[in-house]
C-alpha cells in the first residue's frame, strides 16, 4: 500500500553570513496511515523544522515531501494552504487559540475557509469538542480554560476537518504531569480510532507512548525503532 507520507532526502540549509545551518540534512521516510510516531533529539537537532514542512507550513529546500501521493515540496502558496486545510491538522504547544473567540467559535474556525455553511460548522464543532470532553465549556474562551482544556479546544480544532494527518509539536510541554497525561490518553483512543499522529516531544514517557520513535541529530535520522 502508498505510504501516507514519504519524506525522500529532505534538506533545509540556511545560509547565516559564512556559516550554514543544516537544519534538515537528507531525511529519508515513510509514515504509513493510522501510525503513531515521536520525532525526538537534542534542542536544535530539527524537529520543528521537520514538522514544519510536513504540515505544508514550510517547504523544503530540496528533496521530495509526497503527502497522499502529492509532491508538497513543490506546490505553490495557494495549494499549500489547501493541503494544510484539508489534509493537516496542527496542535502547537501553546495551543494557539483565537483569545476572543469561544471554544466553539475558535473550533468552528477551519471549516470558514471551506465555505461550510454556520449550521453544519456549528454542528461539526459540537461533536468534535464532545469527544474531547469539553461539551461543558463551549461557550468559555481561552483564559476562562485550563491549560490542559485549551489543548483539548486545540485538538478538537485540529480534528474538526478530518485531516489525514494530526502533527502535534510538543502539545504537553506546557502543561503539569497530570494534564500532560490526560492528553496523551486522549491522542492515544485517537489514534485507536484509526488516526495518524505524529508528534515531537523531548519526553522519554511520551515517546513510550508512540509505537515509532525516531530520534534526530543535527538535522539527521540518528535513531528509529519500534517500541
Ligand atoms: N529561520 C531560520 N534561520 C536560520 N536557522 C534556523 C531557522 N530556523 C531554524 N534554524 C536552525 O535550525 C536548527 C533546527 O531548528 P529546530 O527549530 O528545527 O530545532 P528543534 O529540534 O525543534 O529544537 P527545540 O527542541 O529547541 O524546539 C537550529 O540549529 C536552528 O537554530
Ligand atoms: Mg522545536
Amino acid at each position: 500500500m502508498m505510504p501516507l507520507i514519504s519524506l525522500v532526502d529532505i534538506c533545509k540549509h540556511y545560509v547565516m553570513g559564512q556559516d550554514t545551518v543544516r537544519a534538515l540534512d537528507g531525511i529519508s521516510l515513510d509514515i504509513a496511515s493510522n501510525e503513531y510516531v515521536a520525532f525526538t533529539g537534542a534542542s536544535g537537532s530539527g524537529k520543528s523544522t521537520l514538522m514544519n514542512i510536513l504540515g505544508a507550513l514550510d517547504k523544503p529546500g530540496s528533496g521530495d515531501y509526497l503527502l497522499n501521493g502529492r509532491n508538497v515540496a513543490q506546490l505553490n502558496q495557494d495549494e499549500l494552504a489547501e493541503v494544510r486545510n484539508r489534509d493537516i491538522g496542527f496542535i502547537f504547544q501553546n495551543f494557539n487559540l483565537l483569545p476572543r473567540l469561544s471554544a466553539l467559535a475558535n473550533v468552528m474556525q477551519p471549516l470558514i475557509y471551506r465555505a461550510v455553511p454556520l449550521q453544519a460548522r456549528e454542528h461539526a464543532a459540537r461533536i468534535v469538542l464532545e469527544r474531547v470532553g469539553l461539551e461543558k465549556r463551549m461557550h468559555h474562551l481561552p483564559n476562562q480554560l485550563s491549560g490542559g482544556q485549551r489543548q483539548r479546544v486545540a485538538i478538537a480544532r485540529a480534528l474538526v476537518t478530518q485531516p489525514s494527518l494530526l502533527l502535534a509539536d510538543e502539545p504537553t510541554g506546557n502543561l503539569d504531569s497530570a494534564t500532560t497525561r490526560d492528553i496523551m490518553q486522549l491522542f492515544d483512543e485517537l489514534q485507536r480510532e484509526g488516526n495518524t499522529i505524529v508528534m515531537v516531544t523531548h519526553e522519554p514517557d511520551i515517546a513510550r507512548h508512540c509505537q515509532r520513535v525516531v530520534r534526530m541529530h543535527d538535522g539527521k535520522i540518528a535513531e528509529h525503532y519500534w517500541n
